[in-house]
C-alpha cells in the first residue's frame, strides 16, 4: 500500500470525533486527509500548538502527522472536490424545535453537508457517515445526492461507519477498537465502497474486528450500543439509591455482581449520572424512533434510563443541601471537576452543570475548579461552549488553576464516579 498513490480523504467536522479519528487514520494509512470545518477558530486551534480538544496522546499524533498527510482547513469545497472518501462527522444534536423537539436528532448539519457534496463533486465519491444518526439517514443522504449524480453522471455510495470511541480514552479506543463497524448497500457498488473503507482500517485493526453489515443495521447498532451503556449506568445508580436506604454498600454490590461473567465488571461504578454529548441525545433519538414506529412500550423503557439519570443528579444535589442542615444559601461550595468525566475538557451535558444549577437555585456560592475544561478548550461551536447553569448565576467563580486553599465547607459525596 505504501508504494501506491495515497487515498485522498476528507473529513467534514473537526470535532471530538473528526479530529482524533482522522489523526489515527493519517498515522496508520497511506492517505492524504483534510479535516474541514466551518468553524475558523476550531481549525486555527487544530493548526496551533494548543489543540481545541484535550485527549491523552492526541497532541503527539497530530503534531507528527500535521502538514505531512493530515491537514486542517476551512476550505470545505476544495477538500470535498479532491477527496475519494468523505467522512461526515458533524454534530447531530437533539432537535430543539418543531416536530420531534426534545427527542429527534437534528439532521440539519448532515443535510447541509450532503447538499454541499452534491453541488461540489465532480467525481465519484464514497460518503461515510461517522456521525451518530437515526436509522435510514443514509437513505436521506442518497436522496439528496441522487439528482446531482444523475445530472453529472456520477456515482455516490453512502456507507455507515459509526464511531464508538469514548472521550478520555479516544486514542486508545481508536488504536485498539473492540470493533469497527461498516454498513453499506449490499450491491456491487456498495460492497466495493465498503471494501475500500475496510482496507483503511485493516492497516491497523485485525480483520476479525472489522464487522460489515447493511447500512440500517449499522446505523441502529450505534444507538443501541449507547442505550445499553447508559442503561447500565442508570441501573447501578438506581441500585445506589436502594443501597443508601438499606445500608448496603453499592460498591460491594457492584463488585459481587460484576464477577458474574454474564454481567462483567465494567460500567458498574455508581455516580452522579452520565453526561456528555452522546448518551442522552442518542437514547432520546432511539425513543423517538420507537415512538414513530408505534412501539410506545419500548420507547418508555428506554426513556426511563434518562429519567433515572435526572433523578440521580437531583438526588445528589438534594443530598448536599440536606447534609448542610437544609440550607446552603450564602455557603461557599467547591465543585471539583466540571467536564463530564475525567481526561476530557468536554463539558457538554455534564452532570456538574445540573448539580451546580440546583445548588445555585438554593443560593449557594460556587467555586468551580477543573484542570481541563475552560472556555478556551470549548471555543468552538456554541454547542460545545461550557454552559453556565441556566438558573441564578449568584457568586459563580471559575478556575482552571489549582486552588490555593481548600474551600469550606466540604462537599458531601454520594458515591461519585
Ligand atoms: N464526542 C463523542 O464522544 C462521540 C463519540 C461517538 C460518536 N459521536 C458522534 O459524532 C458526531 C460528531 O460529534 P463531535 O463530538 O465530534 O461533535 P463536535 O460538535 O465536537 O464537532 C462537530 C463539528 O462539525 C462542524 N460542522 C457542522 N456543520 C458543518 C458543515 N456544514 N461543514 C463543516 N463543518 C461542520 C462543527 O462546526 C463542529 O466543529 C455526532 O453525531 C456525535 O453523536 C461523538
Amino acid at each position: 500500500m505504501a508504494d501506491s498513490a495515497p487515498i485522498v480523504c476528507c473529513c467534514v467536522g473537526a470535532g471530538y470525533v473528526g479530529g482524533p479519528t482522522m489523526a489515527i487514520m493519517a498515522q496508520k494509512c497511506n492517505v492524504k486527509i483534510t479535516v474541514v470545518d466551518i468553524n475558523q477558530a476550531r481549525i486555527d486551534a487544530w493548526n496551533s500548538d494548543e489543540l481545541p480538544i484535550y485527549e491523552p496522546g492526541l497532541d503527539e499524533i497530530v503534531k507528527a502527522q500535521r502538514g505531512k498527510n493530515l491537514f486542517f482547513s476551512t476550505e470545505v469545497d476544495a477538500a470535498i472536490e479532491e477527496a475519494d472518501i468523505i467522512f461526515v462527522s458533524v454534530n447531530t444534536p437533539t432537535k430543539t424545535y418543531g416536530v420531534g423537539a426534545g427527542a429527534a436528532a437534528d439532521l440539519k448539519y448532515i443535510e447541509a453537508v450532503a447538499r454541499q457534496i452534491g453541488q461540489v463533486a465532480t467525481g465519484n465519491k464514497i460518503v461515510v457517515e461517522k456521525s451518530t444518526v437515526p436509522v435510514r439517514c443514509a437513505q436521506a443522504i442518497k436522496a439528496i445526492l441522487e439528482p446531482h449524480a444523475r445530472e453529472k453522471g456520477l456515482r455516490f455510495d453512502v456507507c455507515s461507519n459509526p464511531e464508538f470511541l469514548a472521550e478520555g480514552t479516544a486514542i486508545r479506543d481508536l488504536l485498539a477498537p473492540d470493533r469497527v463497524l461498516i454498513g453499506s448497500d449490499q450491491n456491487e457498488s456498495g460492497l466495493a465502497a465498503c471494501a475500500l473503507v475496510k482496507s483503511l482500517y485493516a492497516q491497523w485493526v485485525p480483520e476479525e474486528k472489522i464487522l460489515t453489515t447493511n447500512v440500517w443495521s449499522s446505523e441502529l447498532s450505534k444507538l443501541v450500543a449507547n442505550a445499553l451503556l447508559a442503561q447500565r449506568i442508570s441501573s447501578i445508580n438506581a441500585i445506589s439509591a436502594l443501597c443508601e436506604k438499606t445500608g448496603a454498600d453499592v460498591e460491594e454490590v457492584a463488585r459481587a455482581v460484576g464477577r458474574d461473567s454474564r454481567i462483567g465488571p465494567k460500567f458498574l461504578g455508581a455516580s452522579v449520572g452520565f453526561g456528555g454529548s452522546c448518551f442522552q441525545k442518542d437514547i432520546l433519538n432511539l425513543v423517538y424512533l420507537c415512538e414513530c414506529e408505534g412501539l410506545q412500550e419500548v420507547a418508555d423503557y428506554f426513556r426511563s434510563v434518562v429519567d433515572i439519570n435526572t433523578y440521580q443528579r437531583n438526588r445528589f444535589a438534594r443530598h448536599i443541601v440536606n447534609t448542610l442542615f437544609g440550607t446552603i444559601g450564602g455557603k461557599r461550595i467547591a465543585l471539583f471537576g466540571y467536564a463530564f468525566k475525567k481526561d476530557t475538557g468536554d463539558t457538554r451535558e455534564s452532570a456538574a452543570i445540573y448539580v451546580a444549577g440546583e445548588l445555585l437555585k438554593e443560593r449557594a456560592r460556587l467555586a468551580i475548579y477543573d484542570p481541563r475544561s475552560s472556555a478556551r478548550w470549548c471555543s468552538g461551536s456554541s454547542s460545545t461552549r461550557p454552559r453556565r447553569p441556566r438558573t441564578s448565576t449568584l457568586s459563580l467563580s471559575w478556575s482552571t488553576r489549582t486552588p490555593t486553599r481548600t474551600p469550606l465547607p466540604t462537599v458531601p459525596t454520594l458515591s461519585p464516579s
